[in-house]
């Protein structure tokens, strides 16, 4: 199998011929959930008083939205954008609240399970990949991302090692790629993890894309070609192994681990508010049925705690730390705990600064950046404020796209502009720090 894609022509010739094959060998498409989101919205509203966000968490808190902007209902302020998912049953209520309130709002998507089906590939088009060459303009489901990795160890032992850094709670392999030519001497590397949000699928989408990318350029892209010659790259494609499963199988819009708690019900924690800096602060929740609950202690989740080990282990050389989630179209650094500038803000500053400027070069797309304080909003516990407390000196989270028009289903048609755009700000950070900050 030729795991780095071919050009479309060559692939479509394989097509017909296999046509009756896969309707066999993929009967439905398992990621679309048996319609259990028909009749859901996602709702855009803009409190515009103090009063109305007031009114607004209540009934979120009524209703058990699934707020997908901010992350948190204590997050939902006066002046701020919020996206929330309403299940089809709590859609009338709240509706009609917002007429009897009279606040602004926008309804993002009329029908949730509508979006999911059609963002998705066919079912024929999914399976092309295991016919003849790889598919990175899909996403893929934990299984196909775990043998893409083990058939890229063996087949290019040259430039990729793959190994596990721990177990999940459930017990899956935490599966890393270091990605560089191997060299005696002394190398700095980069670290890149994605998925640490379970429902933010272009994440891991990205990791892959940038492998790919690497492998195969490496020999002609004299960029790709330094910074796989003087680094090495950590490549996590999934962070949060467990949660991403869940959101293949059970439910799409997961966000947090999977992990049991003793007193309550609820599953799970949010792996981005598990870290051991001002941990359980503001931006954070102790309630373990919130979508941003801290965990019952710093790095109390299996996948935070490899991870935090492996970077404590390494961080002599790891120059970089670099987190992949959506959705805002944002490139975040920290603090995200408080509003404050970080020393030496004005190197990292220029390389956000730059990466926004490479990407928007590609086609138009425009993102923010700034500390994660001010330009998202506040969280503590987060892993780049971790990272960066820990000794790393550039450490950056982005929000890829997009801003609430597909929010999380970004559909696969997306992926290619998406991560094509993304690598030319990584390359530009990554050469960024192979140069002298001035
Ligand atoms: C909607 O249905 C779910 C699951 O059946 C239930 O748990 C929830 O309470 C219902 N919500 C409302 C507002 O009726
Ligand atoms: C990757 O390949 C190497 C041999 O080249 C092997 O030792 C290692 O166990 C492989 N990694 C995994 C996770 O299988
Ligand atoms: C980084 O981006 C800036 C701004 O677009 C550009 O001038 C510079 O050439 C880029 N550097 C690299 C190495 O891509
Ligand atoms: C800031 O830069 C100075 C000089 O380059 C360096 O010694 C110091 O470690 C840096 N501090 C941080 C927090 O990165
Ligand atoms: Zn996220």
């Amino acid at each position: 199998m030729e795991f780095l894609g071919k050009p479309r022509s060559q692939r479509a010739a394989f097509l017909p011929l296999c046509l009756l094959f896969l309707k066999i060998l993929h009967p439905g498409h398992s990621h679309l959930y048996s319609s259990s989101y028909a009749g859901d919205k996602v709702i855009r509203l803009i409190p515009n008083t103090e009063e109305e966000a007031y009114a607004l968490k209540k009934i979120y808190q009524q209703l058990k939205v699934d707020l997908w902007q901010p992350s948190s209902i204590s997050q939902v302020s006066e002046g701020t954008v919020t996206d929330v998912h309403i299940p089809h049953n709590g859609s009338r209520a709240l509706l009609a609240f917002l007429q009897e309130t009279n606040i602004h709002y926008k309804i993002l998507m009329e029908d949730l399970q509508k979006v999911l089906e059609k963002g998705s590939s066919l079912p024929t088009q999914r399976s092309r990949r295991s016919v003849s060459g790889y598919n990175y303009e899909v996403y893929h489901s934990l299984e196909e991302i775990q043998n893409w990795m083990h058939h890229l160890n063996k087949t290019h032992s040259g430039l990729i090692h793959m190994f596990s850094i721990g177990k999940s709670y459930e017990g899956r392999s935490l599966f890393v790629l270091k990605l560089g030519r191997r060299s005696r001497a002394y190398k700095r590397a980069v670290w890149i993890d994605c998925g640490i949000h379970a429902r933010e699928w272009i994440g891991p989408a990205f990791c892959q894309w940038f492998v790919k990318e690497a492998l195969l350029t490496y020999r002609s892209d004299p960029t790709m070609r330094k910074m796989l010659n003087h680094l090495y790259f950590y490549i996590m494609p999934v962070f949060n192994v467990d949660g991403y499963h869940f959101s293949w199988t059970n439910d799409r819009f997961w966000r947090k681990t999977r992990s049991r708690n003793s007193r309550f019900r609820c599953r799970g924690v949010d792996a981005n508010r598990n870290w051991r800096v001002k941990w359980c602060d503001e931006g954070a929740s102790m309630h373990p049925c919130d979508d941003t609950y801290c965990g019952p202690f710093p790095e109390s989740e299996p996948e935070v705690k490899a991870v935090a080990n492996f970077l404590r282990k390494h961080k002599k050389h790891i120059r970089a730390y670099l987190s992949f989630h959506a959705y805002a179209q944002m490139l975040l650094y920290p603090y995200s705990y408080k509003y404050a500038t970080i020393p030496n803000f004005s190197c990292v500053e220029s390389a956000a600064h730059k990466a926004v400027k490479a990407l928007q070069s590609v086609y138009g797309i425009q993102y923010r950046y700034g500390p994660a304080s001010s330009t998202l909003y506040v969280s503590s516990g987060s892993s780049v404020d971790w990272a960066y407390k820990n000794g790393i000196p550039y450490t950056f989270a982005f929000e890829l796209r997009d801003t609430g028009h597909f929010g999380f289903l970004l559909p696969e048609m997306l992926i290619k502009p998406t991560c094509t755009e993304t690598m030319l700000a990584v390359k530009n950070i990554t050469m960024h720090l192979l140069r002298k900050c001035p």
